[in-house]
């Protein structure tokens, strides 16, 4: 049996590949490579030693997710695919509620008319909003502040109603808080297009200077030292988070939801200052205007996921720090573009 990975050769995608062929999984990746390169997915075998299927196409393309699963004895999908950055689904949100929610809903009705009812879904603490209090457990009120967040809010409002209308479904909706970090090997990172949203993959190219310096987004937070706080968490513990649920999943039948983040809480600046520590890189800074629809502090309760998955994060800031750094020097400009040769790797 397979698992499919939609999405699969994106930055927690394949570090979740990784994690999977480790595991013994067989495992098929369905990518349309609009925010991702086939290099990872090579990068992924080089780490293994182990071969995986890719299927080059796109959720809203029908005939070519039915041949994924014509072709191979589906067991499980996990499902990464969909667009992620807030502020570009602000400006076009469309695009948004296009690609993530009908991508989903084409994902879903064929993996039904194939019988396939077992789902990890890459969900977000992004769902939470902008949260009263800290740390966050699974039971606090849901309301996305963003199209992207209300997209991630959406599918989870479908599966839930899927479940009912089923039982014999199993699902698991993850919610991430701050991915990042690289694997060990450097061989595999973050490697957004264009200028980075997220904070440690612009501190990494402040470093290597590719930009010039961090603007701080705002210090006047009611946080110690007026920088937001965020729960960042290691991208291989992430993984290993997907490792453990897709055991839940395929167990038996259940809908179950998860935070998956660490439950410590850095600032804007710890973060920076961490990155300094690891490094030994000196990152320039200035402090600038706040941005629109950042909550002060935000991390999380993960206690759920560490009493039922047996699953918590193990790798600390300084490491995160560290293995986001050996990615970036090893690869300056991301991955490199590589032809598309057979659909196995
Ligand atoms: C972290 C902190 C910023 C950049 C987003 C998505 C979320 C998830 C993770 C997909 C905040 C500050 C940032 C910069 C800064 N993605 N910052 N200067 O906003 O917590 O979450 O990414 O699932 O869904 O919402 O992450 O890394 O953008 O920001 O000062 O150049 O760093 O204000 O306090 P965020 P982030």
């Amino acid at each position: 049996m397979a698992i499919l990975l939609t999405g699969g050769a994106g930055y927690i995608g394949s570090h979740t590949c990784v994690e999977l062929l480790n595991a013994g999984q067989e495992i098929v990746v369905l990518d349309n490579l609009s925010n991702s390169k086939i290099e990872a997915l090579k990068r992924v075998s080089e780490i293994t030693g182990k071969g995986l299927a890719f299927y080059h196409g796109d959720l809203l393309d029908k005939e070519t997710v039915e041949k994924v699963f014509i072709q191979n004895p589906i067991e499980a999908v996990i499902h990464f695919a969909g667009f992620k950055a807030v502020g570009e689904s602000v400006e076009n949100p469309l695009a948004y509620y296009q690609n993530n929610i009908s991508g989903s809903l084409v994902l879903f009705e064929i993996m039904k008319s194939f019988g396939v009812k077992n789902l990890v879904f890459s969900s977000s603490a992004t769902v939470y909003g902008i949260p009263e209090t800290v740390p966050i457990t699974e039971d606090f009120p849901i309301g996305a502040i963003n199209p992207y967040g209300r997209t991630k809010q959406m599918i989870e409002e479908i599966l839930k109603d899927i479940f009912i209308s089923d039982p014999e479904w199993s699902i698991t909706l993850l919610r991430y808080f701050n991915p990042a970090g690289a694997h060990l090997s450097g061989k595999i990172g973050e490697d957004p297009k264009g200028i980075p949203n997220n904070l440690m993959p612009y501190i990494q190219q402040v470093a290597i200077g590719k930009l010039d310096e961090l603007k701080v987004f705002g210090n006047d937070y009611p946080t110690p030292d007026g920088t937001g706080i965020r729960d960042y968490i290691h991208v291989m513990d992430l993984a290993n988070g997907h490792v453990k649920a897709l055991e839940k999943t395929i167990h038996r039948p259940s809908l179950n939801i998860y935070n998956l983040g660490t439950g410590t809480g850095y600032s804007v600046l710890e973060l920076k200052n961490a990155f300094e520590s690891a490094t030994g890189q000196i990152i320039p800074y200035s402090i600038t205007e706040k941005r629109p629809g950042d909550a002060a502090a935000c991390f999380a309760d993960p206690s759920k996921a560490q009493r039922e998955l047996e699953w918590q994060a193990l790798r600390g800031i300084e490491e995160m720090c560290r293995d986001s750094w050996n990615w970036q020097i090893n690869n300056p400009e991301g991955y490199k573009e590589t032809k598309l040769t057979a659909e196995v790797y």
